[in-house]
């Protein structure tokens, strides 16, 4: 794995290879973003069974690993996907079906994500044959490859549309704390797609001034009316939207749709994490170290929750791999259609 708490300032690679280091590197978002936090849940559970194929292990292992960040329901459907595919069978035989289960997972992950790509580069082309100038999108946190398998949600258009040689102008949002949007102007500056880092605050004035199209932005959780949870200030954004009149997507892959929520406000438990995120800020010296230094005054309290809702009619659509869907009742009830099919 790629730390990702080293980056954009050092490509540092990780092994992981206990279940003890897979749920603190989620934890610790060593590793981070909805369907790569499922993913590695699921090696997590390989590894579990690695160690011990007792039910009584796995069936630990697993609560260790739900119990590491509660708002990307990618990873309770991951080991849920996983308890269920390895506790019919006898011990003896777990391993293997364990790692062509995580393996799978995996590979469906970069599939759904590349389909999304797909449907989202029809977006975007609508709007590119309409304006005939650079394709303005605001993103917000990370949702590329780096947050998934392989080619990311929200980002995964944007990468095609490259491809295509369509062309665009992005505003990737800082996205304090943690900074996500660091990595989304390092993937994107990486496939030499023109990025500019924005602070947060500066989006709703950007959309304003009338400089961007559509906003797009991964998702932690969906709910079955079309809520989207997703990273803090992610709602603000949609607000903007809104009151400007430009669309505001979610690239969702269908395990992030948690078809058991119904209003995401009421029931998505929202991680509130520590308060030294937002008081230490962490940057790349001129020596060319990484460092840490204080930005709050000492012995202010800080409050840090991680994730926000931005409710469904706010939401233009949902980009999934099935195609597009508006978050509406009937939309909703199309997108689940295509689930269970
Ligand atoms: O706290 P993080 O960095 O794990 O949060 C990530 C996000 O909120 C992403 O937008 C979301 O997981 C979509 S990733 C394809």
């Amino acid at each position: 794995m790629i730390d990702q708490t080293r980056l954009p300032y050092e490509l540092h690679w990780i092994r992981l290879s206990t279940c003890d280091q897979a749920a603190e590197a989620i934890r610790s978002m060593l590793i981070r973003g909805a369907p790569l936090i499922g993913a590695v849940a699921a090696w997590g559970c390989v590894f579990a069974v690695h160690e011990d194929s007792s039910d009584a292990h796995l069936q630990q292992r697993i609560r260790q690993l739900a119990a590491t960040r509660p708002t990307a329901v990618n990873l309770a459907w991951a080991l849920q996907r996983m308890q269920h595919r390895l506790l019919g069978l006898p011990p003896e035989a777990r391993l293997g079906v364990a790692v062509a289960e995580a393996s799978a997972l995996c590979a469906e992950d970069t599939a759904q994500n590349l389909a999304i790509g797909k449907h989202g580069l029809r977006l975007l082309q609508n709007i590119h044959a309409r304006t005939g100038v650079p394709v303005r999108v605001l993103t917000h946190c990370n949702a590329g490859w780096l947050a998934t398998t392989g080619w990311g949600t929200a980002l995964a258009p944007l990468f095609l549309a490259r491809q295509a040689g369509l062309p665009l102008q992005v505003y990737a949002d800082e996205t304090r704390p943690r900074n996500q949007g660091a990595l989304t102007a390092w993937e994107l500056a990486g496939a030499d797609i023109p990025v500019l880092y924005v602070a947060d605050n500066a989006g709703g004035h950007l959309i304003q001034q009338g400089l961007v199209d559509l906003v797009m932005v991964g998702a932690d959780r969906v709910s079955r009316q079309g809520d989207v949870c997703n990273k803090i200030g992610t709602y603000l954004k949609a607000l903007a939207a809104q009151d400007c009149g430009i669309p505001f997507y979610a690239a969702v892959p269908s395990p992030t749709i948690d078809w058991t929520v119904q209003d995401a406000l009421q029931e998505i438990p929202i991680e509130e994490r520590a308060a030294a995120e937002v008081a230490w800020v962490q940057g790349r010296t001129a020596a060319g170290g990484i460092m840490q230094v204080q930005v709050v005054p000492e012995g202010v309290a800080c409050a840090n929750p991680a994730f926000d809702v931005t409710p469904a009619r706010l939401v233009s659509a949902l980009i999934t791999e099935h195609g597009v869907f508006p978050a509406t009742g009937t939309g909703m009830a199309e997108l689940r259609a295509h689930c269970q099919a």
